[in-house]
């Protein structure tokens, strides 16, 4: 069997190409029984002696003894090899033929081949003799070491000097323009890349799988990049890794910047764990590739919008996949390359030790982002911190509510409840229900004591309006506090007798009522004593009816905030948090 071929393909061969339909085309048939006779075709004879079956699906000659399935029969009829049979079939039938992984590979071999001759014939340029990508190079501060390192090489102003080059040794031009090293036009071929440097992109086994070409003068585009080609993904490579890994896996974290000359400048200047996304944003796969020599990522992008976008996406993209990021700032708008140009290594050392965790960068782009002196402001910078929060682990995120909390007018409380919703146990159902049953028994503690304190504080306020019935329109907004049944019932009471003529007849009141409230009146009467501080009673009764009503109306506003989604009115958003905000500032006053 031939290696270039799926066993499926073999498969589906026999299954949809009909022996008798194949044969029939060459063969005149004729149906005898189950099966096909005609006269054969690879000897000569007068009778048929020729037989194929269409339920085994195979010929066989009685006279000469040919015999075999479909594949065989067009091999022998078309004198075909065994590869050939299968093409001619599966062309026929429309089958596509997949070549194995193998064939894929010796193909890619060639384009590899191509791409590092030329390499080597850019970097001849650019060291045999006196050129202008060797003075740019130069200016640009780079010694010839690096440059050889990075395998750098020019491509001169001329028109044909790489495509002259790869016709003398015979190299078909149809590769060439597949790897993006020749264009076509008006019938003529040129070269791509002329009068640039030119950067030889290197994957992590070591072939030239593209190139990026800077101009040296001021030629649109700056950069001119080899176009994606069966050899390379933009998408899945990242600049240098092909020599900085090792120094990545070392120091344990990967600077990654956005170009050429920054990964070659640090490089030179002794800082050699980075690497480049090829002046894209980072993609996932890019990602997983530096995970495999480091989890911590240093983002060292430029300053400029794009730069920043870039930062952003790619934060989130390390974050998922589980690395820590941290961003790098560099003053001045300056990039990489001119910083350690111009500070050295030692000043870029600082700046990495002083680049921001990926929720820190965060943060502090939203607090530039919205001024935290308005309410809407805050509002706003409260939701969004929130999500990133969410993102850290509890201890982390602990550390940074008390920050914002301490540099803004958010109180702590107000930005857990932002993150975490109503309660903490959102956050961890595991912890929840290892202890479920304590937290009953407890709950039905807290359950009483409430209860009682309630019951009191209806009894006071009873008390109060039985003392002195000027209580009794005083009380009256609070109404609503009154839920012990006996309670409700001498309240109502009061309140009809007041009615009549602003006295409470406590005779009246007595007879009015059922004998359980009548119980009720009398333990009020008699246990709750209030020795002429009945003012600071009703106060203090007062505050803490309107705690009630406040804490309720907290859990209720963190409830809707917890459950609320992209669509909820953003301004409704903004009452309630400015409401919460109102209440839990009173909270604190108290
Ligand atoms: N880039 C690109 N095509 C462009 C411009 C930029 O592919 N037209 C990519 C290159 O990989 C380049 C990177 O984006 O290295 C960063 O671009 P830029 O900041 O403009 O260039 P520098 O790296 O600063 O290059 P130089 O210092 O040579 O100006
Ligand atoms: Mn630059």
């Amino acid at each position: 069997m031939s290696a270039g071929f799926q066993e499926n393909v073999i498969e589906e061969i026999k299954s949809r190409c009909s022996i008798v339909d194949v044969i029939g085309r060459h063969v005149v048939l004729k149906r005898a029984g189950s099966n096909y006779k005609g006269v054969c075709p690879f000897h000569n004879e007068k009778t048929p002696s020729f037989v194929v079956s269409d339920a085994k699906q195979i010929f066989t000659c009685f006279g000469c003894g040919a015999s075999g399935d479909v594949i065989e029969f067009v091999k022998r009829y078309h004198n075909l090899d065994f590869q050939g049979a299968i093409e001619k079939l599966a062309a026929e039938y429309g089958i596509e033929i997949k070549k194995n992984e193998y064939d894929k590979e010796s193909k890619k071999a060639i384009y590899y081949e191509i791409n590092r001759e030329a390499a080597s014939f850019f970097y001849r340029r650019f060291t045999r003799s006196i050129n202008p990508g060797i003075e740019y190079m130069k200016k640009r501060g780079l010694d010839p070491i690096t440059l050889k390192k990075f395998g750098i090489g020019y491509a001169d102003e001329k028109w044909d000097s790489l495509y002259r080059y790869f016709m003398e040794k015979g190299t078909d031009v149809k590769l060439l323009l597949e790897l993006g090293l020749v264009s076509q036009s008006k019938g003529r071929y040129y070269d791509k890349f002329r009068n640039r440097i030119m950067f030889p992109i290197i994957n992590t086994r070591g072939k030239v799988i593209g190139f990026g070409g800077r101009a040296i003068g001021n030629d649109v585009p700056k950069y001119l990049n080899s176009p994606e080609s069966p050899i390379f993904y933009k998408k899945n490579n990242l600049y240098g890794l092909n020599l900085t890994r090792q120094d990545i896996n070392k120091e344990d974290y990967a600077i990654l910047v956005e170009g050429y000359m920054d990964v070659i400048s640090l490089y030179k200047n002794g800082v050699k764990n980075v690497s480049a996304s090829l002046g894209t944003a980072l993609t996932e796969n890019q990602a997983s590739m530096l995970k495999r020599y480091t989890d911590h990522i240093v983002l060292s992008y430029d300053a400029d919008e794009a730069g920043q976008a870039a930062t952003l996406r790619g934060m989130d993209i390390l974050h998922h996949i589980g690395c820590k990021v941290k961003v790098l700032h560099i003053p001045e708008g300056k990039d990489p390359d001119e910083f350690i140009k111009k500070n050295g290594k030692d000043a870029f050392l600082q700046l990495i030790k002083k680049s921001l965790p990926f929720a820190s960068y965060k943060i502090q782009r939203l607090k530039q982002k919205y001024d935290l002196h308005s309410t809407e402001g805050s509002v706003m910078f409260l939701q969004e911190t929130a999500k990133i929060l969410r993102q850290l682990s509890p201890v982390e995120a602990d550390v940074y509510i008390k920050k914002i909390a301490n540099e803004t007018r958010i109180s702590e409380g107000a930005i857990r409840l932002e993150v975490y919703g109503t309660n903490m146990e959102n956050l961890n159902p595991k912890i929840r229900d290892n202890d479920s049953f304590e937290r009953k028994e407890d709950d039905k503690k807290t359950e009483k004591k409430s209860d009682d304190s309630k019951l009191l504080l209806e009894k006071n306020l009873i008390k109060l309006m039985l003392l002195k019935s000027s209580y009794v329109p005083r009380i009256k907004p609070y109404e609503t506090i009154f839920q012990n049944p006996f309670c409700l019932r001498i309240y109502e009471l009061i309140q009809s007798l007041y009615a009549d003529d602003e006295e409470i007849d406590r005779k009246k009141l007595a007879d009015a009522l059922e004998p359980d409230e009548y119980q009720m009146l009398i333990s009020i009467w008699r246990d709750v004593h209030l020795a002429d501080r009945d003012e600071a009673v009703f106060s203090d009764c007062i505050s803490h009816i309107e705690d009630g009503i406040r804490h309720k109306r907290e859990k209720e506003i963190i409830q809707i905030l917890s459950l609320a989604d992209e669509d909820m009115d953003s301004s409704v958003i903004e009452q309630l948090t400015r409401e919460l905000m109102e209440i839990q500032k009173q909270k604190m006053q108290r």
